[in-house]
């Protein structure tokens, strides 16, 4: 596939996922606008490892951020393709933890990630309207659809996210299409301290190992490719939701 002359913006790629689907895009060539929040030297060092890279530094939940993202890219390439939403955040407090959760936690994380994604969505679409195919991926989860995942909330989010990535799917009009990848379980800094997790996944699962962020941005590549799905979501758990 031959993406040298897309744009894409990457939420959250200074690590994990996100880094992965940066380079994975920036190796067909296209143009990647890389974004952090806090990790910011990090951000700047994928930016400066890729071909034709640019980084801004935003937390996705500041409503001014997404327009922000978006005229840095329509700056630097005149175009925007793609946006991969990616950014996410949990809370620490285990899912059984009813009585834990607070509603300073459901501020952050609905905040972040069902509204900053949206806000992200909302300001690109303009652009996204003008390309030919201009694309939107939603990394959510398996949490989203099963009695699983870091905390009530983070769950919660991600089931928002499936249903959102439906509803602008039917409505965006024009030839966007909106998709979402759920990942299960990867090895990303993420849940670098959870090797229980890690072991006890990779023992019921189907496929018999976690994902990769690799095997994400696989996910991620193979619905841009796919240009005649919308509204879908892709899951990419090794076979684990399966066993739950
Ligand atoms: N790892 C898994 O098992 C798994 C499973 C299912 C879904 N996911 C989803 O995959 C996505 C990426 O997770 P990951 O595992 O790759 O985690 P990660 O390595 O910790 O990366 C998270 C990225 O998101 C950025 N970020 C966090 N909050 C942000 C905000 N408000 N605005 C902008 N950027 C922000 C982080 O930047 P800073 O360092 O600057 O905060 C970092 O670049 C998340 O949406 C997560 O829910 C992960």
């Amino acid at each position: 596939m031959d993406l040298s002359h897309q744009a894409v913006i990457v939420t959250g790629s200074s690590s994990g996922i996100g880094e992965a689907v940066a380079r994975r895009l920036a190796g067909l060539g296209a143009g990647i606008l890389v974004n952090s929040v806090t990790s910011v030297e990090a951000g700047e060092r994928v930016a400066a490892d890729l071909p034709d890279a640019l980084y801004v530094q935003g937390d996705i939940s500041d409503p001014a951020t997404a327009g922000a993202l978006v005229e840095a890219a329509q700056e630097r390439w005149g175009r925007l393709d793609g946006v991969v939403n990616n950014a996410g955040v949990t809370i620490d407090v285990p899912m059984p933890d009813l009585e834990g959760v607070t509603v300073e936690h459901w501020d952050k994380v609905l905040r972040t990630n069902v509204v900053g994604t949206f806000l992200v969505s909302q300001a690109a679409l303009p652009l996204l309207r003008e390309a030919d195919d201009g694309w939107i991926i939603n990394i959510t989860s398996l949490a989203g659809t099963r009695q699983t995942g870091s905390s009530l909330p983070y769950a919660v989010s991600k089931a928002a996210l499936d249903h959102l990535t439906a509803i602008m799917a039917k409505h965006v009009g024009g030839n966007v299409r909106i998709n979402a990848v759920a990942p299960g379980l990867v090895a990303t800094p993420w849940t670098e301290d959870w090797q229980a997790l890690r072991e006890g996944v990779a023992a019921i699962a189907p496929l018999h190992r976690v994902a990769t962020p690799e095997d994400i941005a696989e996910a991620c590549l193979a619905l841009v490719a796919t240009t005649y799905a919308t509204g879908q979501v892709f899951l990419v758990d090794g076979g684990l939701g399966l066993t739950l």
